[in-house]
């Protein structure tokens, strides 16, 4: 059996990016492999949080996971604040990490730009992520194409300590869909779907809507020739369309050009927001009752428990390697 591990910010809404480009999978591999998910809140403070807003937001995203078909009889989930080992791995990390390698990391260019100064943990982001991995002996971190950098950054950290001071970490390896499955914002679709992103329309929660899902389809960016057509480099807009019909109706892309051709934009947009609304439906409809349950704390709490028994014979071993505490 193998070990999974992934997480997710709980900032904001989860859109079907983060669906359709992570979350999907977690359920599909909770059947035949060990796999524990998290809500990395730690995260999410490396920008300005509310308190209050925050610890609704994790709680949604737990929520979220079970509503998807996440079961915890299954996948162990958890909130990474609960387990005190990912912030005393990163330290460790970060004594073995550079700050050239950090610098080259997309995200932290994106995040800081233009601003004299950036936040440190922003800096450090992709090193406590590289703790959340190493610190449950993972062999496979199911993740967007967006992560790619990250998942290398922690198989670099973890093989330059594995042979500095001899076998401690498991190198995992990354899942990630196709090239061309991220899902891009509808209004400007060259840009990723981001949960930050400004304008309501570039996105699709999964909590949202009919009425939310067809207007923000319907006025979905494309272009005009009018050809329902695969072609990333020169119709973004309806690339990034056929990619989400693909991937909630199950269908392949060459199978919706054929089933669509000749016809317009509008009354593909229009089936999409049938597919889209129908794959969403149930979640939502799941939602509120989890969110209000007490099974889901108590799934968090049991979460956190077995995580952190993994966390701690990990962090022994370190300890151990690196010549840490006052020894067994
Ligand atoms: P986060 O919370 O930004 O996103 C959660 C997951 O959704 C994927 N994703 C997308 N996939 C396709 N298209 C998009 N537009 C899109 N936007 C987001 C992300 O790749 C991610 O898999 N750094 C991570 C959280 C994290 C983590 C970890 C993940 C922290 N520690 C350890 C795996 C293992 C992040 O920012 O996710």
């Amino acid at each position: 059996m193998k070990r999974v591990f992934s997480g997710v910010q709980p900032t904001g809404n989860i859109h079907i990016g983060n669906y359709l480009g992570a979350l999907k999978q977690f359920v599909e591999l909770q059947n035949d492999n060990d796999c524990i998910y998290c809500i990395v809140d730690m995260h999410s403070i490396t920008v300005p949080q509310d308190p209050k807003e925050l610890r609704k937001h994790t709680l949604d995203v737990a929520a979220l996971y079970m509503a998807i078909g996440i079961d915890p009889n299954k996948a162990t989930v958890f909130v990474q604040s609960d387990v005190p080992g990912h912030a005393e791995l990163s330290w460790v990390l970060t004594c073995n990490s550079y700050t050239g390698e950090l610098s080259r990391m997309t995200q932290f260019k994106d995040k800081s730009k233009g601003k004299e100064s950036a936040p440190t943990g922003l800096f450090s982001y992709p090193v406590l992520m590289a703790a959340d991995i190493l610190l449950y002996d993972c062999n496979i971190v199911p993740v967007g194409n967006d992560q790619k950098q990250h998942i290398e950054l922690c198989r670099d950290l973890a093989m330059r300590i594995n042979n500095k001071y001899g076998e401690t970490f498991v190198i995992p390896e990354g899942r990630f869909l196709k090239e061309g499955a991220r899902i891009m914002a509808l209004d400007d679709p060259t840009r990723k779907m981001s949960k930050s992103a400004e304008n309501p329309l570039s996105k699709i929660s999964l909590l949202d809507d009919e009425s939310k899902i067809k207007k923000a389809i319907m006025k979905s960016t494309t272009d005009s020739e009018g050809i329902i057509r695969f072609d990333i480099v020169n119709k973004p807009g309806i690339s990034n369309l056929l990619n989400i019909y693909s991937s909630f109706s199950g269908i392949t892309v060459q199978d919706i050009e054929k089933k669509y051709e000749g016809c317009g934009y509008g009354d593909f947009k229009k089936d999409l927001v049938q597919v889209t609304s129908e794959a969403l439906r149930p979640i939502r409809e799941r939602f509120e009752d989890i969110r209000n349950s007490e099974e889901l704390i108590i799934a968090l709490k049991e979460g956190a428990e077995k995580a952190n028994a993994i966390s701690e014979a990990t962090m022994s071993r370190v300890k151990e390697r690196f010549g840490l505490g006052i020894g067994k």
